[in-house]
């Protein structure tokens, strides 16, 4: 089967790809979070509706969904209590001249959430909050460079996204310093020849990019950025837009053993709406209040109330624990079905997001081929992207994406 031949998008679908394709710039823009970046006929192109775990696309073919529009979905999409209070707050207002109340009371329980944080800012997208500690690391330090690693993503901000841009350099991106992830000497050793100018470790709870193993941070790792802390006044940035609520119902920092400086979070927070936010020692204050910081939308209302509902539902519901247990679920049946089809796979990083890779698989190619197997079947498990779980995932949607995995496994051709 050629995927340009049997495109998983039906006639609707195609049509608005050629639409797409006439205005859209194409490219890097909207890329990664196209179905595109699956190749073109891998997964649905465009989506109409969104139910629990399961979308469907313009075409009117469901699937389950492991994707949870790249994280967003934590609760299930179209929450019944997410969407009431969203609605309910939109009733009143969404952007009005000056604070909604939602800002005060999103903001107090989210540093409530973190044990040590003072204060907090909301925005709309996760690169604006890390970007944002970042500043605040710097104008407290009153140093310019910020270390990250390797790969790491932290949104597309030119500055600290991981492929350099393709115009010249600008100073900002210069200041950015790649250590390697896991070399706690490197990284000692950079931190105590330059501590006179660095302002940040900007750091992920896990190194987890597409195509590649997930590779946890060592304890050395770990206690290398607690030394640049305590020895050097190093400020962490923590960057928890991604791993947020999947790692740990607080933050991914706490089983790390992290006490971040500032700890920065998306995605999930708002269940689909808009919204992001940063948390913030107290001593970052005073360097805070100088930054200048605002946006048309930020104070946009209704988010805020699907924020609070939704950290309301996932500690109700325990939905940490239940994503936990539907990833051992789908994590144990994908493997068996793989050995039973004789298809050598890696599944890799929390079993709340993992990534499944294929023996003998340059480029992906043949793991493409699965997932729009799969896809066909009504289940999207994105070749490049780790999956998501989420708390509308039941055991019987498990117990389906197992079956249809199976039968995408044994249509997928071995390697060689
Ligand atoms: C770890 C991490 N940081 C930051 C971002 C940027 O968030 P946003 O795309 O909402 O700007 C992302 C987005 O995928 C991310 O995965």
């Amino acid at each position: 089967m050629s995927i340009a031949q049997d495109p998983v998008d039906g006639p609707i679908g195609q049509a608005l790809w050629a639409r797409a394709d006439q205005v859209l710039p194409g490219g890097g823009i909207y890329y990664s979070r196209s179905a595109d970046f699956a190749g073109r006929g891998v997964l649905p192109g465009f989506i109409a509706s969104a139910q629990g775990c399961r979308v469907t696309d313009v075409d009117g073919r469901t699937y389950i969904d492991f994707l949870c529009a790249n994280g967003p979905n934590i609760l299930g999409y179209r929450h019944p209590e997410v969407e009431a209070a969203a609605r309910r707050q939109a009733e009143q207002q969404t952007s009005a001249s000056f604070f909604p109340p939602a800002l005060v009371e999103v903001i107090e329980r989210l540093v409530a959430r973190v044990p040590g944080m003072a204060f907090g800012v909301t925005s709309k997208n996760g690169s604006e909050v890390v970007s944002l500690g970042v500043r605040m690391a710097r104008q407290h330090t009153g140093r310019r460079t910020v270390i990250t690693f390797d790969r790491a993503y932290h949104g597309s901000d030119p500055e600290l996204a991981n492929r350099p841009p393709p115009g010249p350099l600008s100073d900002g991106v210069r200041d950015i310093v790649r250590l390697p992830w896991n070399d706690p000497q490197r990284l000692a050793d950079h931190c105590a020849a330059h501590a006179d100018t660095t302002a940040a470790i900007l750091l992920n709870p896990l190194d987890q990019n597409p195509g590649l193993q997930t590779v946890a941070p060592s304890p050395e790792f770990l206690g290398a950025i607690r030394a640049a802390q305590a020895r050097h006044d190093i400020q962490l940035v923590f960057d928890d837009v991604r791993h947020g609520f999947r790692l740990d119902p607080v933050g991914s920092f706490r089983p790390l053993g992290l006490e971040p400086d500032v700890a920065a979070f998306g995605k999930a927070l708002g269940n689909g709406y808009a919204i992001s936010a940063l948390v913030a020692r107290e001593h970052l204050r005073a360097a805070a209040r100088k930054i200048f910081y605002t946006s048309t939308f930020m104070f946009e209302a209704s988010a805020m109330a699907a924020a609070m509902a939704m950290l309301e539902i996932y500690e109700r519901d325990n939905v940490f624990a239940h994503i936990t247990a539907m990833g051992e679920r789908l994590r144990a049946g994908i493997l068996a079905a793989a050995a039973k089809a004789g298809q050598a796979i890696t599944y890799t990083g929390p079993v709340t997001m993992p990534t499944l890779l294929l023996a003998d698989d340059p480029g992906g190619a043949r793991l493409k081929m699965f997932a729009r197997a799969a896809s066909g079947r009504g289940a999207i498990l994105h070749p490049n992207l780790n999956w998501n779980l989420s708390g509308a995932h039941q055991p019987a949607d498990i117990d389906e994406t197992i079956a249809i995995a199976a039968e995408a496994f044994a249509e997928t051709p071995g390697p060689g």
